[in-house]
């Protein structure tokens, strides 16, 4: 990060190519939104407070989105180009000196170390500035780089305004600049709308400041893949791909096995221990971690929670915002919903839900129950079936389950109701009062057997 660096990303266009309500920016490729990965991918190079996003179209959205990276915002009000963007700034901009980074919010797949080596190439160059680029074999949509005869870059030229033979240039503008600062601001003036589509368009400053006797340098990237601009959901796509290959080549990097890996779906900020495995098209998702040795089955998707080590999750099960500690082992077919805080060694089995529900050290559950909004003591045993009836229909009741309690099978459990330690509760009993420490409750009808009623029955 250097001290004299300022980042501005533009953001305020809704992209119509996108077809979609929803500004472009905020849709997400990776697990990300678009303008979270950009402003991430710049804090190597400029101090926060030299951070602008230029917001307009769900300007508010926009800034809730980054707001916690602790970044400053320009208002761009009527979105009249990419130069346009830069002028809403001036005031804030002007003065502070330095280099200029601009980039789009658009192009999330940019690494750190290029914009590193962007600025390191620009800084001492004596060059008016120096801008990003890279050959496609698609170059349809980008600015293409034009050059002189001495192979100097000479203008960038839009996609709309290229005639036959610069649309056959495969050299575009990746959209990545490094400016002198002062030298942009004192010649920015110098934009004009005079174009197709009616805008100002930043890459003119190329052509401007040339005109003043200022060298443009392009910084050639080979690998153009960090460079994809989303413009349609098809590039999207294409990015979210990007993204999920670095994943997981990063996890096996660092010690995690990943079976069939180009199935699975990791988002960027996951944390995977060592010698954990990922089965085939298994999903982790959002701000999980996962500690060492865990195993995550096949087709299992976790959200927003934390594993311990040693977790088994078995294929088929979902886990949302629950931490699980060390060894517990869920599923196949489970689905712990959010909430839930589920101690070591504990277990829960397959066709079993759980929301707002902590479950104590070592207990079990290992069939078919919904524990809802319950507190589950320590070696209790949950029977298969057994339903915590939590919701009244109007409000939601808490279930307390002593350790060492032996929940019968398809137990219906009526809250709000407190189980006491190591009582027992008879199969198949409807509990709607509290059961005292070690006793045994039965709430169900007798059974009555009538000696020879079924010979009866055949012989009439
Ligand atoms: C732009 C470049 C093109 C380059 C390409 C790389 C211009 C004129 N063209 O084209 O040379 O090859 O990116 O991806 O710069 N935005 C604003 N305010 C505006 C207009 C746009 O903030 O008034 C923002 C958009 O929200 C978007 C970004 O700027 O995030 C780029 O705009 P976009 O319309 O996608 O530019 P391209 O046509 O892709
Ligand atoms: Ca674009």
């Amino acid at each position: 990060m250097q001290a004299d660096v300022t980042v501005v990303i533009l953001a305020a266009g809704l992209g119509t190519r996108m077809k979609s309500n929803q500004a472009k920016v905020l849709h997400c490729a990776g697990g990300q939104t678009l303008i979270r990965h950009a402003v991430d991918a710049v804090r190597a190079i400029a101090p926060p407070e030299r951070i602008f996003v230029v917001v307009g179209h769900q300007a508010d959205k926009v800034r809730d989105n980054v707001g916690d990276r602790g970044v400053r915002f320009i208002a761009q009000t009527e979105q009249r180009g990419t130069g346009h963007a830069l002028l809403c700034g001036r005031q804030d901009l002007e003065t502070l000196g330095g280099l200029l980074v601009i980039f789009y919010g658009d192009c999330p797949l940019i690494l750190p170390s290029t914009l590193t080596q962007l600025v390191a190439r620009q800084r001492d160059s004596g060059a008016g500035g120096t801008l990003i680029s890279t050959r496609l074999r698609e170059p349809t949509g980008y600015g293409r780089v034009i050059r002189t005869e001495n192979g100097n870059v000479a203008a960038i030229v839009e996609q709309k305004a290229a005639n036959h033979e610069q649309l056959a240039v495969r050299e575009i503008n990746a959209g990545i600049y490094c400016f002198d600062a002062n030298l942009f601001w004192s010649s920015i003036d110098e934009l004009t709308p005079n174009n197709a589509a009616n805008e100002y368009y930043l890459t003119d400053m190329v052509e401007i400041l040339m005109k003043h006797g200022h060298v443009i340098q392009d910084f050639h990237v080979k690998e153009s893949s960090e460079l994809l601009g989303i413009n349609n959901r098809v590039d999207l796509a294409a990015a979210d791909r990007v993204f999920r290959d670095r994943k997981v080549h990063q996890l096996m990097l660092d010690g995690v096995t990943i079976e069939k890996p180009e199935t699975v779906t990791i988002d960027s900020q996951v944390v995977v221990g060592i010698d954990s495995v990922i089965e085939p098209f298994a999903q982790l998702r959002g701000d999980t971690i996962a500690g060492e040795r865990c195993h995550i089955g096949a087709c299992s998707i976790v959200r927003d929670s934390q594993l311990g080590d040693d977790v088994v999750i078995e294929p088929f099960t979902l886990i949302a915002k629950s931490k699980l500690e060390r060894a517990v082992h869920a599923g196949p077919f489970a689905r712990l919903r959010m909430d839930n805080h589920v101690e070591e060694g504990a277990h829960i089995g397959n066709f079993v839900e759980l929301k707002n529900t902590k479950m104590g050290a070592g207990a079990k559950a290992g069939h078919l129950a919904y524990l809802g909004d319950s507190e589950i003591g320590a070696g209790a045993n949950i029977g298969a079936g057994t339903i915590t009836c939590n919701y009244d229909g109007v409000s939601k009741h808490v279930t307390k389950i002593g350790e060492k309690a032996f929940v019968g099978s398809n137990s219906t459990l009526v809250a709000p109701l407190e189980i006491a330690d190591r009582t027992y509760i008879a199969a198949g009993s409807v509990i709607t009062k509290a059961v005292p420490e070690d006793a045994l409750a039965i709430g169900r009808a007798r059974q009555e057997n009538k000696e020879g009623y079924a010979k009866r029955l055949r012989k009439a």
